[in-house]
């Protein structure tokens, strides 16, 4: 090995720069001072340097993973309250949130209520299969069903249907609570059938699914898409009243959720 005679900082960069190690390349200054005050040897040094570049990396493709995923807003297992929220078992969240069932390409409901953390949940385990390297994207199902609107008008939904057969979670969200067209409803259960044994598909709705066929406009379709959504699934029924009546009873408010009536539910 040639012998490097005090190669400059700016050199060493570079050559970290040109093997991708763009913590090494930034930090070098900094983590070699720490090395060096904590008495690391050569071979510590190198561990050090290489476990905090890995380190970087992985952060960034969470990161990467989470902006890719447009996920409306920050939402984790964390900080989701199981005692406000009684009819949830905790244990079947956390089992979920082992993400298993997206392993075995099944599916998973959870429906209920406006407020009730459906919304949440699904965001949170989404976070969850992102951190253990998974694909994810969240729609809410507007949003879908104008997206495959325009791509069928722009003449681009075989491409569109075939990106959205990719990811290996594909989160639906609000389903039920705007109609799909009658160009977009077929165009779904096409998206859903491509996932079917595949892909996991993880629904919101406020709807049983006894009162799909009203969001999709066709009962025959309903009943194909809901045959291959449910075959190998999850459904999680949250009942109970909103969580945000209920923040808001606790801060005295309300005397009670319900007596808000529908004026204040989402
Ligand atoms: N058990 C809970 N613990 C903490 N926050 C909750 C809980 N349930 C709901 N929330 C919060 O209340 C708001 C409404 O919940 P959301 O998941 O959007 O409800 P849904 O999708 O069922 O309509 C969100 O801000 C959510 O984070
Ligand atoms: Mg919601």
């Amino acid at each position: 090995m040639a012998v490097v005679k005090a190669i400059s900082n700016q050199e060493l960069a570079a050559l970290a720069n040109r093997l991708r190690l763009t913590l090494i390349r930034d930090r070098m200054e900094e983590m070699l001072t720490m090395a060096v005050d904590k008495k690391l040897s050569p071979r510590e040094t190198l561990e050090f340097f290489f476990r905090q570049e890995i380190r970087r990396r992985e952060e960034n493709r969470i990161r990467q993973g989470i902006m890719g995923a447009h996920f409306p807003a920050v939402r984790t297992l964390e900080d989701f309250d199981f005692e406000a929220q009684p009819s949830i078992d905790a244990k079947q969240i956390k089992e979920l949130a082992q993400l298993e069932w997206i392993e075995q390409a099944k599916n998973l409901l959870f429906l209920g209520p406006p407020g009730v953390g459906k919304t949440h949940l699904a965001i949170a385990l989404g976070r969850e299969a992102i951190k253990l390297g998974m694909s994810v994207v969240f729609y809410s199902a507007e949003e879908l069903g104008s997206l495959l609107d325009r791509a069928l008008k722009e003449g681009t939904i075989k491409q569109k249907l075939y990106q959205l057969s990719k990811p290996k979670l594909l989160i639906l969200d609000e389903f039920g609570y705007t109609p799909f067209s009658a160009a977009s409803a077929p165009l779904l259960f096409r998206l859903v059938n491509s996932r079917y044994e595949q892909k996991s598909i993880l629904i919101t709705s406020n709807k049983p699914v006894s009162e799909w066929a009203s969001v999709l406009g066709d009962a025959t379709l309903t009943t194909a898409m809901l045959d291959r959504l449910l075959h190998h699934s999850e459904i999680i029924l949250i009942r109970g009243d909103s969580y945000r009546l209920l923040e808001k009873r606790k801060e005295g408010l309300l005397t009670s959720a319900r007596a808000a009536g529908t004026a204040l539910t989402d």
